[in-house]
């Protein structure tokens, strides 16, 4: 249907058909919240909603793209591409990545189509500059393996998009891989696959954010800031997520980088607990996940009155087992996890009551853990 659906725009749009088309998935983050830019551990799971691409080599010199969900066209020169503030300095950002490495990526006319909303937290942005990054390898004749895409995603966004985003979101939506969730070391990018065989149910809040416009950058900074004070006492301390709860506590840091600085150390040791849970064939360990939101919600300042409701309506539902915001916070989406039946069936109910409560429409989704970047059948 989304393949057709893209299919049939490139058509529309080109007047003949696309010679491939590439899809990558949307992430959510089950345990890891704030770590992955201080050195730390994230468990993100790629989910069942994807951004497809499709192409074919350009007859003229510029890179042309229409999107489904986007307003306004994309257009750039791919020998000298240009910020431009708009959707697509997504794909610009990463063929001026490749270039650097000395991969030119000829002029392309392309199509995107996408099932992730955009802004709800669920790292649209990471999922289109994925399927780009790897159309625009295969375009270009380069080997797309999935580890480099990651890194030239995020290079894209980091360096040219301006979002100082760690490397979670982008390893997720290459590396993910169906039944597993992807255990990321976050200091030397080192992954491993995790059993992961339940579902999810993924509740936006539908607080429009955008990681442009949010307290992301301040909160590096304040991290950053942390962990330079912290190394005058400890100069053996090389990320605030190796940092340990003991020694954020001792060292005393002014308010409010002492409550960053524990969010992390503490958060980065839960992920650790979560996969040793999955590692045994368990579940996720939803005590965590509650610990992780109230971590977010007092020391990090990033959850709003909307994502605390959603977490306290799934504590009282039975047979949830544990919710929690995901992804940067500031709006966006909340996860929840627990007996399949239940979240199926509460899902309706707690959007019901949502809706009462805030004046605005929420969505949800129950995913699997889904598989990453990939070729579509043509
Ligand atoms: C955003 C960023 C990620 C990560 C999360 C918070 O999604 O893009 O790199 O920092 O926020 O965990």
């Amino acid at each position: 249907m989304s393949v057709a659906a893209t299919h049939e725009l490139f058509v529309a749009t080109y007047g003949r058909r696309p010679s491939a088309v590439w899809s990558a998935p949307a992430r959510v983050n089950l345990i890891g919240e704030h770590t992955d830019y201080n050195g730390g551990e994230v468990l993100p799971i790629a989910i069942g909603q994807r951004t497809y691409v499709a192409i074919d080599n350009a007859a003229g010199s510029r890179t042309r793209a229409v999107s489904a969900t986007e307003a306004g066209s994309a257009e750039f020169d791919p020998r000298r591409p240009e910020r431009t503030g708009r959707w697509g300095d997504y794909l610009a950002g990463v063929v001026a990545v490749l270039s650097g490495r000395g991969c030119a990526v000829p002029a392309l006319d392309m199509a995107v189509w996408s099932d992730v909303p955009a802004g709800a937290g669920l790292s649209s942005s990471a999922a289109l500059e994925v399927a780009a990054a790897t159309a625009f390898q295969s375009v270009a004749g380069a080997a797309g393996d999935p580890f480099d895409v990651a890194m030239i995603a995020h290079e894209a966004e980091n360096g040219f998009v301006g979002v100082q985003s760690g490397i979670m979101d982008q390893f997720a939506s290459a590396l993910g891989r169906a039944g597993h969730a992807l255990h990321i070391w976050c200091d030397t990018a080192a992954t491993e696959q995790v059993p992961m065989h339940e579902s999810v149910l993924i509740f936006d809040t539908a607080e429009p954010r955008s990681l442009r416009g949010s307290r992301f950058n301040e909160r590096r900074a304040e991290c950053d800031e942390a962990l330079r004070l912290l190394r005058g006492r400890s100069p053996g301390v090389t990320s605030l997520a190796q940092a340990t709860p003991e020694l954020v506590r001792a060292a005393a840091l002014p308010a409010p980088l002492d409550r960053r600085a524990l969010h992390v150390s503490e958060e980065t040791r839960r992920v650790g607990l979560v996969v040793t849970a999955l590692a045994g064939g368990g579940s996720v360990p939803g005590a965590l996940l509650y610990e992780s939101h109230e971590s977010l919600r007092r020391n990090y300042d990033c959850s709003t009155s909307a994502l605390d409701w959603f977490v306290e309506r799934a504590a009282a539902t039975p047979g949830v087992r544990g919710a929690r915001l995901t992804g940067a916070g500031w709006g966006g989406c909340a996860i929840a996890v627990g007996d399949s039946g239940a979240l199926e069936a509460s899902a309706p109910l707690i959007a019901a009551d949502f809706e009462a409560a805030f004046g605005r429409v929420p969505r949800s989704w129950i995913s699997a853990a889904a598989g990453g970047v990939r070729a579509e059948p043509m």
